[in-house]
This record gives structure tokens, sequence and C-alpha cells, in this order.
């Protein structure tokens, strides 16, 4: 059996130009290469998961390539490309500050900066989480970051910008990373999907795409986890919805119906579905009201593009924003968030949900009644 490789391994980018949602950083670094520009310390900044390791090690590849692209890439093909593609390069060091954050661990690295590389122009050594590094060992390392050798390059990496002390801050360059937006990781996962010959659902994809908030990582680990679990080559909405144990998105299409037939019993019953099959009822609610923005959002066609589903499903939410009204929703959304806020400090939480249900079949009613009331007084003035 061929051994399984996870897709966060197997697809890490190899050049510049495969980052994805990160083209503010791999420009800015691809003009430093063609200009010769290039600082000795940066400090890459940003969620997990985003490609601070990954742009790390294609910038230190790319400086030692002997054989670069038209385009400042990488070219994956010399003596040097192989090392650093093969993880055997002596150009590249890394240090794990999480793990290897003492004044011991810093002075080994000082240590080896002193000597030149033997191939290649460049060393270069990348420090992720430095965070962690010990204050000790920060201050170890400034003078070296200070005046480092001019074959050597410094890349820190962290998740929490806020730690880090200003001395370093200021001495080095510094790239913030972008959360990646979801159409970005749907049509990578899509693209990976159709190099693994997966057969993939739109709405699947983007399902992931969501869940994974921003990081490329969770996304294709989601993505290998949902695809093992299927077994087989087709990966399906209705598959990852029940892996993923998320509320069906059709249950939400069926409340608003519901409400906006004004029909208790009908929401009621749709409700008791929903708990039945496991779900919390402060996820739905909150679902439901998101389900509510993204119908408002339809209503204007400016705000449209805030629309964040898939193309199959927009005709849907268009259809359904139509029936409703904007006062209807505007009056929806603000019992949701009532129900939201108060949901877990209710003792009875089933009823506050249903109480919040019965409301919500009101609100037109509730709408007509007010019109009718100002009409009448318009009349008596
Ligand atoms: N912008 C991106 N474009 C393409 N793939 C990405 C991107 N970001 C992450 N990935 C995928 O996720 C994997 C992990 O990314 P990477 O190690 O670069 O993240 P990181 O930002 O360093 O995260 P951490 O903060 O957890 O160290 C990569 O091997 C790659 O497959
Ligand atoms: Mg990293
Ligand atoms: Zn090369």
């Amino acid at each position: 059996m061929e051994n399984f490789v996870v897709s966060a391994r197997k697809y890490r980018p190899s050049n510049f130009k495969s980052v994805v949602g990160q083209s503010h950083i791999t420009t800015t670094l691809k003009n430093a290469i063609k200009n010769n520009h290039l600082a000795q310390a940066f400090l890459f900044c940003g969620p997990r998961g985003v490609g601070k390791t990954t742009c790390a090690r294609i910038l230190a590849k790319t400086i030692n390539c002997e054989n670069l692209t038209a385009d400042f890439e990488a070219c994956n093909t010399c003596d040097s490309c192989k090392a650093f593609n093969n993880n055997a390069s002596f150009n590249v060091h890394e240090l794990d500050a999480a793990s290897n954050n003492s004044v011991d661990d810093i002075r080994n690295l000082v240590e080896q900066v002193r000597y030149a590389p033997q191939q290649g122009q460049y060393k270069v050594y990348i420090i992720d989480e430095v965070h962690m590094l010990s204050n000790q060992a920060f201050n170890a390392f400034l003078k070296t970051l200070e005046e480092p050798p001019k074959y050597a390059i410094f890349i820190l990496a962290t998740t929490e910008k806020h730690k880090i002390i200003p001395t370093i801050l200021s001495r080095c360059q510094i790239f913030d990373f972008n959360r990646i937006q979801i159409k970005d990781i749907a049509d990578h996962l899509k693209y990976i999907a159709g190099e693994e010959k997966i057969e993939s659902e739109e709405e699947a994809l983007r399902l992931i795409a969501t869940k994974a908030d921003g990081a490329l990582r969770d996304a294709l680990s989601i993505f290998d986890l949902i695809v093992t679990y299927s077994a087989g080559n087709k990966l399906t909405y209705q598959e990852t919805i029940s892996n993923l144990h998320i509320l069906d998105y059709d249950y939400y299409f069926k409340v608003v119906d519901a409400l906006l037939e004004e029909s208790i019993s009908k929401v009621l019953m749709i409700f008791d579905e929903i708990l039945k099959k496991g779900f919390d009822g402060h996820n739905f609610i909150v679902g439901l009201n998101e389900h509510l923005r993204d119908l408002m959002v339809c209503k204007d066609s400016e705000t449209i593009e805030l629309l964040e589903v898939s193309e199959s499903a927009k005709e849907r939410y268009l259809q359904q924003s139509q029936d409703a009204s904007l006062s209807f929703l505007l009056t929806a959304m603000n019992i949701c968030n009532q129900c939201d806020i108060h949901y877990k400090a209710s003792k009875n939480q089933r009823l506050h949900v249903e109480l919040a249900l019965m409301k919500l079949a009101k609100v037109n009613q509730a709408i007509s009644l007010a019109a009718l009331a100002q009409e009448e007084s318009k009349k008596k003035a």
C-alpha cells in the first residue's frame, strides 16, 4: 500500500506563486530579491496555519537557488533547490522556540551563525514561535540580530506579535499574514480534490473552508479526515455535515418559510427535530440569525457581495430574501440576538428558544398591526 501523506504536507507550496492568499507578502519578498534589497531579519506574524513557515522556507530556498526563473522564483531543479525539497539543505536551520527556548539553545544557534555557508549564498535561520523564547534567550540573541554576518538571514515567526519585545520588533522587517478567505480556501481544496481524483461537491468544500476559520492547514486536515471517513473518492455535502456535526442549512430555509407562513406549529416541530438529532439550541439560534443576516444582505445589490455561500446556494438565498420584508428581517434578527444573549442565563433553554420562535412567527402580524395603528393615528390627526 502506498504511504499516506497528509495533504498539508503533500501540498505545501513549493514557490511563492503557489502560496494562497498572501500576495501582499510574496510580491514584496520577490521584489526585494529582484532589487537585491533583502532585509536580514524578518518577523512573520499571523494566525496559525496560514503559511508563515511555508513562506520562510520558500524564501530560504529562493535566495539560494542557482538558477532563478525570470519571475524570481526558485527553479526547483538545481542542486540547492533539490536539497531544500528533500529537507536535506545545510543552508536552512529551523529552531522551534516552543520547545527550545533556553539561553543555551540560542547560544548554540549564535555559535552556528559564525560559520559561513559551504555552498550557496545564504544561511537562513527560521525561529518558529519566537514569542516563547525566554527573556534571557532574547537578550543573548539581540546582538546577533543587530549585526549579523552578511550571509545570515533570520526569519522569526509568531502567532502572538504582541508578546514580542520592542527591541526585537524594531530590528525586523515585519510582515503580517492574513487569515485566508473562505473562497480562496475552497478553491485550493477544489484544486487538491482534483489532483487526488476526488469528486467533490462545491458546498462540501465551502463548509470545510468556513469551519477552518481562515487557517489553510486546518482546512486540509478536515478535508483529509472526511475523505478518509467517506472511504471513497467522493466528498458530498451530506457526508461533510454529518462528519462535522453541522446543522444542514436546509433547516434554516425551512424555519424561515414556516415563520413567513406564521405557523407556530410547524416551526416548533422543526426545532424538535433538530434537537432530536442532537444539535444544541444555542447553536441553532445563532445559526438562524446568521441565516437571517445572509437574507438581509441579499436585499441590496451593494451588500450582496457580503454573501459568502456557494454559487449553487446563492439562488436559494436570493429567492427567500424576496419573500421576507426588510422590517421582518430586522425585527427577527433582533429577537434572535436577544435569545442568544440571554440563552446561558435561562433555566429552561428549550422553552427559551421556543418562545423566541413563537415571537418570530408573529413578527409580520406585529408589523402590520403597528402600521395599521400608525395609519389610524394619521387619520385622526
Ligand atoms: N497560504 C497558504 N497557501 C497554501 N498552503 C498553505 C498556506 N498556508 C498554509 N498552507 C498549508 O498548511 C500547511 C502549514 O502551513 P505553515 O506551516 O506554513 O503554517 P504556519 O503559518 O507556519 O502555521 P503555525 O503558526 O501553526 O506554525 C502547509 O504545509 C500548507 O500545506
Ligand atoms: Mg509555522
Ligand atoms: Zn534552484
